[in-house]
């Protein structure tokens, strides 16, 4: 073996083991922005990988690359976009796909940089690179996505606030036998940090009109007041 092929294989590995983390770790309630550095490290085995796979076998001029070079760290900040989080959420298992393809399109990115000009591919890695690191930190797609959110912002705002107290009451009769009694999960998906996921108005609308398997409690036996209170106790949830 190669050192290009042990480099190659090596980084591939390990982006694909930590591209399977959410399943592996069954999802611990993860902040955004360490999330979002974790895709770039994620991205960085894959551009590693990618500068590996290309040999000098390859080195000749190819126009075309350079278009996919481009487009596919376009693609990857798309696809961190938070509005698709909620989807993403709902399986480690459609998280850890999401991850792969992030790996995929870094392996892509670096490769068809190379293909296109010998060098060109450590700049597009560098360039998907430091579009994550940013992407961390709010800046790129993130203030976009705010803005698409901004109606649920304003929802927010008129979202009846709950009693927390009661909301905790109402949690261990209706929803601890699913979700845990602290929020932990079980059958439900864990409910920790739930805040980082959905704002108050969009977790009184989601208990309101649930997905099944969960079970619709709402207008019977939860009142709108019963709603906004497990709500606020959700949202409460550390
Ligand atoms: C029969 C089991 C069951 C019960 C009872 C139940 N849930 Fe759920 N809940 C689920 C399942 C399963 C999901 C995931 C559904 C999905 O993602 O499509 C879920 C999802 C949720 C979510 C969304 C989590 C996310 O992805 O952001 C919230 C919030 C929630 N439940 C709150 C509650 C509250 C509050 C109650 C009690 C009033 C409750 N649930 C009762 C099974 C249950």
């Amino acid at each position: 073996m190669t050192v290009r092929r042990i480099v190659f294989l090596g980084s591939a590995i390990a982006g694909i083991v930590l591209s399977a983390m959410p399943v592996i770790t069954g999802e611990g309630g993860i902040a955004v922005q360490p999330h979002h550095l974790d895709h770039a490290v994620l991205m960085l085995f894959g551009a590693i990988a990618g500068l590996a796979l290309y040999t000098r076998r390859d080195d000749r001029e190819s126009p075309p690359w350079l278009w996919v070079a481009v487009l596919c760290p376009l693609i990857a900040m798309l696809l961190m976009s938070p509005s698709l989080y909620a989807v993403v959420d709902r399986s480690p298992w459609l998280h850890a796909l999401d991850h792969l393809v992030f790996v995929a399109l870094a392996i892509v990115t670096a490769y068809a940089g190379q293909r296109y000009v010998r060098g060109v591919g450590v700049a597009s890695a560098l360039l998907l690179e430091s579009m994550a690191v940013v992407a961390a930190f709010g800046y790129g797609v993130a203030p976009a996505a705010t803005h698409l959110r901004a109606p649920a912002v304003a929802a927010q705002q008129a979202a009846p606030a709950g009693n927390v107290a009661h909301g905790k009451v109402l949690f261990a009769q209706n929803c601890a036998a699913c979700h845990g009694a602290s929020g932990q999960g079980g059958m439900g998906p864990p409910l920790k940090d739930e805040a980082a996921r959905k704002n108050l108005a969009e977790a009184q609308a989601w208990i309101k009109k649930p997905a099944p398997p969960m079970p619709m409690l709402y207008p019977n036996p939860l009142s709108a007041k019963d709603v906004a209170d497990v709500a606020a106790f959700v949202e409460s949830l550390k």
